[in-house]
């Protein structure tokens, strides 16, 4: 059950790092999950990002990779992607079947998950940055640096004896160092091409404020929600007479259609929201931020019955997704 937060907590830190990159940076990552039940149960499903985008997905029960963007193919030939293909099909049965001896080897216990971070980021002008991170139980065990296997900083012991066998196998080190120097970048140089339009385009977000009483308190907590908006940076702040109000910054988080939506929460004593506006700021928006009005209007009644039916309807849905996923777990067990 771990899985999906363990994945957005181990990709947040690199998705954050990206925002602040230069426009037209976009790291192109493979993510790996390999979840380990016991010696004969394992699964492992992947994905791609580019920067912020999810491009391809792999999952454990097909055979090749889904393409989500019409451009994830980027500038590769079918005959590319069907040696790439089979290069990943016997990748994974060959990875269950390597982590299943080192389980012997170290003497581990089940169950344990694995992750894999492996990709590039190429800039104009300079030579493209690869990397490939391997974590166990969350945290970082191992690397691959220059032309082998090295121990992260802090690995436990046992992972000395995994790296002995590893930098043994030539063949496999070649192939890693053919996929980082030269399948990585070349990839990305293309899919950047092929995506420009895309990931380039700027959407405008919308804005709006809610704002609800604080039971057992005379403060209010006001939302200013910000949704739809692409790419990913955005700021948006609760002013009172020019001055920011210590406000609190919610995740980012996305929409279905790969926009963004934020939301600044405060609170605040009721009788001091008067004059409070959000302001709002997006490349899409130029110098033009959106502000707006906390004018006290927005917790009459029509709003409140509005409030709970799209809690109950939220309620139903995470209910229905729940008991859903109860089921799909419980077919795995
Ligand atoms: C790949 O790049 C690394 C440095 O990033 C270098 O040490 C290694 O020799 C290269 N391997 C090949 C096969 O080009």
């Amino acid at each position: 059950m771990g899985r999906l937060p363990l994945l957005l907590l181990w990709g947040l830190p690199h998705i954050w790092g990206s925002s602040e990159a230069p426009p037209g940076a976009f790291p192109l990552r493979c993510l790996q999950i390999s979840s380990f039940g016991n010696s004969s149960w394992s699964r492992t499903d992947g994905s791609t990002w580019l920067g912020e985008m999810r491009i391809h997905t792999w999952s454990h029960d097909s055979d090749t990779i889904r393409f989500l963007r019409p451009w994830a193919r980027g500038r590769f030939t079918d005959k590319q992607w069907e040696r790439l293909q089979q290069l990943f099909r016997v990748y994974r049965s060959s990875f269950s079947r390597d982590v299943q001896e080192f389980v012997k080897l170290v003497q581990t216990d089940y169950p344990f998950e694995i992750q894999l971070a492996g990709g590039c980021e190429v800039h104009p002008g300079s030579t493209p940055e690869s990397f490939i991170h391997v974590a166990f139980q969350g945290s970082d065990i191992m690397g691959f640096r220059g032309t082998a296997w090295v121990a992260a900083p802090d690995a436990p012991q046992w992972v000395g004896k995994i790296l002995q066998v590893l930098n043994h196998d030539l063949g496999t080190r070649a192939t890693v160092q053919w996929l980082l120097n030269e399948t990585c970048p070349q990839f990305t140089r293309g899919i950047l091409e092929a995506g420009k339009s895309e990931l380039e385009k700027q959407v405008k977000p919308e804005a709006w404020l809610t704002g609800a009483p604080i039971p057992g308190s005379d403060h209010l907590l006001l939302v200013c929600h910000v949704s739809g908006f692409y790419p990913k940076p955005a700021w948006a702040m609760w002013m009172l007479g020019g001055q920011e109000q210590p406000a609190q910054q919610g995740d980012m988080l996305p929409n279905t259609d790969g926009t963004w939506y934020l939301r600044v929460t405060l609170d605040v004593a009721a009788g001091q929201a008067a004059g409070l506006t959000c302001h709002v700021k997006h490349s899409s928006l130029g110098d033009q931020d959106i502000i707006l009005h906390w004018e006290g209007r927005h917790t009459s009644t029509a709003g409140t019955v509005l409030g709970l039916l799209v809690l109950l309807l939220l309620i139903g849905g995470g209910l229905a997704f729940w008991l859903r996923n109860r089921c799909f777990y419980q077919d795995l067990l």
